[in-house]
């Protein structure tokens, strides 16, 4: 599916602004993103692993252990056929275990229901034990460069500050309007790009407290930063 030509619904994202906003990301990261392991393979499997790791756990530490379980089980057979004490022994020290019995359920999912080969849409994918809309957006985009959204509390965050002139009081409904929106960011071909930028974006520049708007290329369009403008405060102290 071309996304070439898709103007974004997102009311007050006009096309120019959006693809705007998604090239200037991708120079962005071109720049700034960082060089990290899981980023150096189009493996479906060491992907799963990858983001599994980091649902719950960051980034450095998960720098510490993603090699040495890939050492340990480097296929989804080898991991599918281990003795699930090992497993957990691998994972130990990463916390939340139900992660690595979700894993490996996963990879026996895909190893004795698929025959190996493992989702390709996020409706199967999300079939999977333990993925849910964030993971399967990242097996999609980042093994297979579908053109669907991963957004994890980084991206929604600098998502919602860029564009979102109000929230809706409903979680579901400000979630999914985020997810069509990121869907249109997409510039074509780019969806592996786009989604680890946005991720880095959120962890490097549009932090959560204390975001770095000097930093930010897209600081004159954005809607949060015009608000704490309006407000007199020059240098956003908090999440608006
Ligand atoms: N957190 C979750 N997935 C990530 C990724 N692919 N890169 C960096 N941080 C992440």
């Amino acid at each position: 599916m071309s996304r070439r030509g898709t103007a974004p619904r997102q009311p007050g994202v006009g096309l120019a602004w959006g693809k705007a906003f998604g090239r200037g990301l991708l120079r962005w990261f071109t720049r700034h993103g960082r060089d990290l392991p899981w980023r150096r393979t189009r493996d479906p499997y060491r992907i799963l692993v990858s983001e599994m790791m980091l649902q719950q756990t960051q980034v450095p530490r998960v720098l510490a252990y993603y090699p040495r379980f890939l050492r340990r089980y480097p296929t989804v057979e080898a991991l599918a056929a281990a003795p699930p004490a090992r497993v957990r022994e691998a994972w130990d020290g990463l916390g939340y275990y139900a992660r690595a019995h979700n894993l490996q359920a996963a990879a026996q999912a895909v190893v004795r229901e698929r025959g190996g080969r493992f989702p390709r849409t996020r409706e199967e994918a999300e079939r999977l034990p333990g993925v849910g809309r964030y993971t399967s957006g990242a097996l999609l985009a980042f093994a297979f460069e579908e053109p669907v959204p991963a957004l994890d509390t980084n991206g929604t965050r600098v998502l919602s500050r860029l564009f979102l002139a109000r929230r809706s009081s409903s979680p579901s409904r400000t979630a999914a309007r985020l997810e069509t929106l990121a869907a249109s960011l997409i510039p074509a071909g780019e969806a592996w790009a786009f989604n680890q930028a946005l991720m880095d974006f959120g962890a490097l520049v549009c932090t959560a407290r204390a975001p770095r708007c000097d930093a930010c290329p897209f600081r004159s369009r954005c809607r949060a930063y015009a608000r704490w403008q309006r407000r007199g405060r020059s240098a956003p102290g908090r999440q608006p």
